[in-house]
């Protein structure tokens, strides 16, 4: 054994305590962002099957809830509407008493402090099912902007703090940041999804948001999952019309795309724990195949590790109780 020449690695594993002093990455309940489902209505409260645990909440359920998330210590929603009425040009998106307007104006009323992230798209107002204007089977760029504009400022005015456009459109950020500060809101930022892969992990939340496209698909407008150094293209260009934080989505199977952004642009980096990701391992916890606590926790420590400075997730209520225990 003399002649052997090695590290100990294991020296700093033996205890607890000593794993504890000199872990690299923590999660914590401020890197949270909790996603959810509004529906008109009182009293309504929607199961989502293909998301166990989650479910379309009428305001007033949805204040009941963000009570529940707050008092947990989370800091942050991020709000997805979906109105009774969908039309070609999902007019439902910009009304001023709009589903989502209206859950804002109720949750600043009751909640002052925690943080409204509205998600600015088109896909669960209109009745085709695609994030913008559609014109003989193709969805059109500039005039989709005009109307996810009128979408963010009557996002602001009802109260939100935060804009998160997702509508994968060329020039979205620009757009919404000149809307915004000619608006008067200069000082509301923008989460842009700027890295947003058409994939196929988005099939559970097009269940809770009834926004599947009726035909066709989003691949046009979404990047192709194959892509790396277009991830950083996209970044690019976000950040110089504006963005102030970054959503890298999917998160999980994208962990490289998190690294690379995180390693190339020196703006806070969100990564979109997406409804697939949440499906898969609800499905499998319920069939005691895996443990999900530790799952839960292993998938988005990996996501910090990464790069993440905060996850969206539909887990946020169950990691917030589980990092108090
Ligand atoms: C809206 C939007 C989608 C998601 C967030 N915003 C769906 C899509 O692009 O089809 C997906 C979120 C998830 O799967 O949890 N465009």
């Amino acid at each position: 054994m003399e002649t052997l020449n090695f590290r100990r690695h294991r020296r700093l594993r033996k205890s607890a305590f000593l794993r504890d002093l000199v872990r690299e990455h923590h999660l914590s309940v401020d890197d949270l962002i909790y996603p959810l489902f509004v529906v008109e209505g009182n009293k309504v409260r929607n199961p989502v099957p293909s998301m166990p645990g989650i479910e379309q909440l009428s305001p007033d359920y949805l204040l009941d809830e963000i009570g529940e998330a707050a008092a947990l210590g989370i800091k942050a929603v991020l709000l997805f509407g979906v109105p009774r009425h969908k039309d070609p040009v999902g007019s439902a998106a910009y009304h001023p008493h709009g589903i989502v307007q209206e859950a804002i104006r109720a949750i600043k009323a009751k909640y002052p402090d925690l943080l409204v992230i509205a998600d600015t798209c088109l896909c669960e107002y209109t009745d085709h099912g695609h994030c913008g204007v559609v014109e003989n089977g193709d969805v059109l760029n500039d005039a989709s902007l005009e109307l996810l504009v009128k979408t963010a400022v009557s996002q602001a005015e009802a109260g939100a703090d935060i804009i998160a456009p997702s509508n994968m459109m060329d020039g979205f950020t620009a757009a919404i940041r000149k809307g915004l500060d000619d608006a008067g809101f200069a000082y509301v930022p923008i989460m842009s999804y700027a890295v947003k892969y058409a994939s196929a992990f988005y099939g559970p939340f097009r269940d809770a948001a009834e926004s599947a496209p009726k035909f066709g698909d989003r691949k046009t407008y979404q990047m192709d999952p194959a892509n790396r150094r277009e991830a950083l293209r996209e970044a690019q260009s976000d950040i110089e019309e504006g963005a102030d934080l970054l959503i890298v989505k999917p998160g999980m199977p994208y962990l490289d795309i998190i690294a690379d952004i995180r390693q190339h642009f020196p703006v806070p980096v969100v990564a979109y724990n997406v409804s697939g990701e949440y499906a898969m391992v609800k499905a499998a916890a319920q069939n005691g195949w895996l443990d999900e606590k530790s799952v839960v926790l292993e998938m988005l420590t990996g996501m910090k590790r990464a790069g993440a400075d905060l996850i969206i997730t539909y887990f946020a209520k169950d990691v917030a109780r589980w990092l108090k225990e």
